[in-house]
Order: structure tokens, then C-alpha cells, then sequence
């Protein structure tokens, strides 16, 4: 697909179905990757690029109460969502959600203790910007964890799915696919990723890859 025709961000009318594809998935796979990132990091600022409806940041933060979070995501619709997630979560001292693009961050050089993203990378259109932004905006020895699941689908039930989506949801999805707009899924290999980082003086810690889903890990 070229590139200008990439919808980086999730379309507001999906917004809803994808929101209820991830709470579906919150016990098999944003509490697990949670755990592991609090196997590592116990305390300070963290940035999740990328933050969908916000469940990882707030599976992070019901089980530490050192961590500050600010959330980033390129959909209003669901920076809406994520809002009214971390209220209903009781989180919403320790964590906050705006409006912005991974290839331009707001934030000055070295604010973040930790970068992390889930399942955004394979929609960018800069990619590499990504990496130099996250490259700047963290501390000297701070981490980057990039996850890039491509389809949450793997780790949803599709029947409790469906079966949780509105006549608009249905509509809505209907629509996209039946004019093209659901993007092809892309996902990186190792190669490409270290390639896409010869931009930044990151360290590799580890490039893990599986089919349809990548694990990098950085550190300033
Ligand atoms: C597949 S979702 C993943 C959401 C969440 N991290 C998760 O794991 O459920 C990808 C998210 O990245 C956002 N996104 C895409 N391009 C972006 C960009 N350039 N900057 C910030 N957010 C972006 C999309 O709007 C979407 O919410």
C-alpha cells in the first residue's frame, strides 16, 4: 500500500469495536505484558506511544503504585476512551492521556524513564521518526519495550467479540473492509528493524520475532 493512502491512526467509526476487541484481551495479554514490564521497571515516568483505549498503562498501574504514565495516541475518539478507562480505574492522578504523533512528540529531551508501545508500530508512516523521537525523549538508560502484536485478534475470543458489537460497530466495519480501508497487516523482521535503527545510537538488548509479532527492546 502506498504510503500516503496508511491510516495511521484507528478510523473514530472502528474505534468502538476495536475498544471492545482490547478489553477482551486485557486477562491474556495486557496484564501479561504488564507484568513483565513491572518485572523490570518499578518506579517513574513512562510513555505508551500509541496507547489505544489505554488498558496496558492501566494494567501497569493497578499493580504499582511508583509509576506515572502519559499516554499518546493519534485518535481523539479513543484518547476519549482511555480517559474515562483510567476514571473508572480510580487512576487518573497518576495517569493521562493526549493527543499526539509518535514522529513528533511534544516532550522535551529526556523526560521518560521508559518508552513503551503496543501494536502501533506496523501502522506508521515514519517508523524511523518513531525511533528518533523515542530515542530523544528518554533518560540516559532508559528503556524503549516496542511490542508490536499486529492483530489483537490473536488473543481475543471471536465469537464474544462479535457478539459484543452494536448494529454501528457492524455497520461500521462492514464499510471499511467493503471499501479497501482495513489496512494489510505489515510487520517488520529483525533485519529491518536494526536498519530502521542505524538512525539512533540505541543498544539493541533484544530483537524477538514470531510470526505477525515483534519484540524490541532498547536502552539509551
Ligand atoms: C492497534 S492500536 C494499539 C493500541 C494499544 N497500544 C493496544 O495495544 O491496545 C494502535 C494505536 O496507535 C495509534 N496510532 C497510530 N499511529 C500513531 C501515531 N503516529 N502516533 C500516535 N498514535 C498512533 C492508533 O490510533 C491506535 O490507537
Amino acid at each position: 500500500m502506498k504510503n500516503w493512502l496508511k491510516i495511521e491512526r484507528i478510523p473514530g467509526p472502528l474505534a468502538s469495536s476495536y475498544e471492545k476487541a482490547t478489553r477482551l484481551a486485557i486477562d491474556l495479554y495486557y496484564s501479561k505484558v504488564a507484568e513483565e514490564i513491572l518485572s523490570s521497571f518499578r518506579q517513574g515516568l513512562m510513555l505508551d506511544l500509541g496507547t489505544g483505549p489505554g488498558y496496558l498503562p492501566i494494567e501497569i498501574l493497578k499493580r504499582s503504585s511508583n509509576i506515572k504514565i502519559i499516554g499518546v495516541d493519534l485518535s481523539r475518539r479513543l484518547i476519549h476512551m482511555a480517559r474515562e478507562n483510567a476514571r473508572s480505574a480510580g487512576l487518573s492522578d497518576r495517569l493521562s492521556f493526549e493527543f499526539g504523533n509518535s514522529s513528533r512528540l511534544r516532550f522535551d529531551e529526556g523526560e521518560f524513564d521508559m518508552v513503551l508501545s503496543t501494536g502501533m508500530l506496523h501502522s506508521l508512516k515514519q517508523p524511523v521518526k518513531m525511533f528518533q523521537e523515542i530515542y530523544r525523549v528518554l533518560k540516559n538508560g532508559g528503556e524503549a519495550w516496542i511490542y508490536d502484536p499486529a492483530r489483537v485478534a490473536f488473543y481475543i475470543d471471536r465469537d464474544r467479540w462479535k457478539a459484543s458489537l452494536s448494529l454501528r460497530d457492524r455497520f461500521s466495519l462492514k464499510l471499511f473492509r467493503a471499501l479497501g480501508l482495513l489496512r494489510p497487516i505489515k510487520t517488520y523482521n529483525p533485519e529491518q528493524v536494526r536498519e530502521m535503527l542505524t538512525s539512533t545510537d540505541f543498544e539493541v538488548l533484544s530483537i524477538e520475532a514470531q510470526k505477525d509479532e515483534i519484540k524490541i527492546k532498547l536502552k539509551k
